[in-house]
């Protein structure tokens, strides 16, 4: 099926970009920021799952993002919508098919570490997986990447480095930190979140990690940012969705101004 989709989209557009961005909860905003954008539908894509959550908007945006050739994923599909772990990550195994080089993956999460506040962008270093699945379960396919794929460093580091001069030159603040993926879709309780602090997490997110373990897989480099949405159960008084989308929205300029400086930079 990953093939089939991936010989749909070749006819679709003769040349992909090396570069994809996955847009999380209400970061869709960054498609007006493409030149020349051509748009194709998740439901014209075969096998190509099609989001439900609000804030997702289901399609694929080809264009020009400071004069750098990219993709944008508007729209990912989660876990806890009930989608299998391959249909989490079949939009990542098209493109990796269609020659995708660096895939940023950006996200919503609540933030664990007390120094973060709402807003911020973090860049992630590792992650903890605690979703309880792993979308390389299954027979592995070699053509697509090794039986046992090493995650020494699933985020590239020069990445995250170019990231920060980028950040640093458009006067947006960021923060490092270690990505906990929780199955969701309800938030964490108090006692779960002291738990992720003490194994090491500083964000706690419903995302991002089986698409990174499977470019990881493909040889793809990662940059992975988080937007600090929310702190963390019982760091606040209360939680909710509607938070998540508000603060994703309000920050997405400074999500937008990182990227627009740091796509000429990721050149290799
Ligand atoms: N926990 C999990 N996922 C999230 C959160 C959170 O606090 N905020 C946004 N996504």
């Amino acid at each position: 099926m990953i093939r089939e989709a991936a010989d749909y989209l070749r006819q679709r557009i003769a040349s992909w970009p090396e570069t994809a961005i996955v847009l999380g909860s209400a970061q869709a905003s960054f498609a007006g920021e493409l030149v020349n954008p051509v748009s194709i539908d998740f439901s014209e894509i075969p096998g190509w799952p099609a989001p439900s959550v609000q804030g997702h908007a289901g399609k694929l945006i080809v264009g020009e993002a400071a004069g750098v050739p990219v993709t944008l994923v508007s729209g990912r599909v989660h876990l806890y919508e009930g989608w299998t772990p391959q249909q989490v990550v079949f939009g990542v195994r098209v493109l990796g098919l269609l020659g995708l080089k660096r895939l940023i993956l950006t996200n919503a999460a609540g933030g664990i570490k007390p120094s973060y506040r709402r807003g911020l962008l973090v860049l992630i270093t590792d992650h903890i997986n605690l979703q309880g699945s792993n979308p390389l379960v299954g027979p592995n396919d070699p053509e697509l990447g090794p039986r046992f794929p090493d995650m020494t460093r699933v985020y590239c580091p020069e990445f995250r480095a170019l990231a920060k001069s980028a950040a640093a030159e458009c006067g947006v603040d960021t923060g490092e930190g270690v990505y906990a993926a929780m199955l969701g879709p309800s938030f964490e309780t108090p006692a779960e979140i002291g738990f992720l602090r003490a194994i090491g997490a500083d964000l706690a997110g419903m995302s991002t990690v089986p698409e990174a373990i499977t470019a990881n897989h493909m040889g793809i480099r990662i940059l992975g940012i988080s937007t600090v949405t929310n702190m963390a159960a019982g760091m606040q008084a209360e939680l909710s969705h509607t938070e998540v989308l508000e603060i994703g929205r309000s920050s997405a300029a400074d999500l937008a101004s990182l990227l627009l400086a740091l796509l000429p930079k990721l050149k290799s």
